[in-house]
């Protein structure tokens, strides 16, 4: 079963269709790419998704179940966790605090009592910092932990911003263009990490400007134009699709 549905989704702005009649699904476990040139329809399908946006009509299936008005907290501890084109750290926070603050988002202890210290949950904060040094390991910027996450080099704010999404323990995990503001190698770097995830056993659905990167990495590509599904295909059938390449070199 597909472990994302999107159906006939269409939103709205003015006279303007931002997203127009789009259908796709994502298959659990694979790394799902949704590219277009700018303005194509890619964050509004996103906020669309993660319940952040009203879709103007169309439905949005996660796990079998409609999600059509939930607010985005509910979807999130339903198992689906974003990050944003702009990366958002928390200032005056260290990477480490960063990720504990996913982690605490999903935990039994409120963020609020967190802060507070109340003794309640003392033991649970032992096994916050624990699991969020552990998923800090795993993206590989272990050595960061206790640095200021604004002091931190682009690609490394990205993968504190993944460390975040994951402490939500998610199933599905959408990306806004996660290659944003990076150099070349970054955004390598950000694409092994990605696979990585996806090789946990976590599907990913990949919103992308960037061709390279999802050429890599992607299972199948979604492509956008002006709000509407142009084409859905393998990576290396999509490179080759005349439309797409007429868009991307048209630009
Ligand atoms: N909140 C909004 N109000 C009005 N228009 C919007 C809003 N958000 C996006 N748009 C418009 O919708 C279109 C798609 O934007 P967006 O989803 O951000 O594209 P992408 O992420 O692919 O660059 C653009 O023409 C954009 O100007
Ligand atoms: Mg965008």
């Amino acid at each position: 079963m597909a472990i994302l549905a999107v159906e006939n989704l269409h939103r709205r702005f003015g006279g303007l269709h931002a997203v127009n009649d789009v259908s796709f699904q994502v298959a659990a476990g694979q790394i799902k790419a949704v590219i277009g040139p700018n303005g194509a329809g890619k964050t509004t399908l996103f906020n669309l998704v993660s319940g952040a946006l009203t879709p103007s009509s169309g439905v949005v299936r996660f796990q079998g179940k409609d999600i059509q008005g939930r607010r985005p907290f509910e979807i999130a501890a339903l198992g689906m966790a974003r990050t944003y084109q702009n990366i958002k750290m928390f200032a005056g926070m260290t990477a480490l605090e960063n990720v504990m603050v996913g982690c605490h988002l999903r935990g039994k202890a409120g963020f609020l009592s967190s802060m507070l210290h109340a003794p309640w949950t003392w033991n649970e904060e032992r096994e916050v910092l624990g699991k969020s040094m552990e998923l800090l390991e795993l993206l590989e910027i272990g050595e960061s932990a206790h640095v200021l996450a604004t002091s931190l080099a682009f690609g490394q704010q990205r993968a504190v911003e993944l460390a975040r999404a994951l402490a939500m323990q998610p199933s599905l995990l959408l990306l806004d263009e996660p290659a944003a503001g990076l150099n070349i190698y970054e955004t390598a770097e950000v694409g092994r990490l990605i696979t990585k995830i996806r090789d946990m056993g976590i599907t990913v659905l990949l919103v992308e400007h960037d061709m390279s990167l999802v050429m890599d990495i992607s299972d199948e590509i979604v492509v956008l134009c002006f709000g509407e599904k142009i084409a859905e295909d393998l990576p290396a059938a999509i490179q080759n699709n005349p439309e797409v390449i007429k868009i991307y070199l048209g630009e």
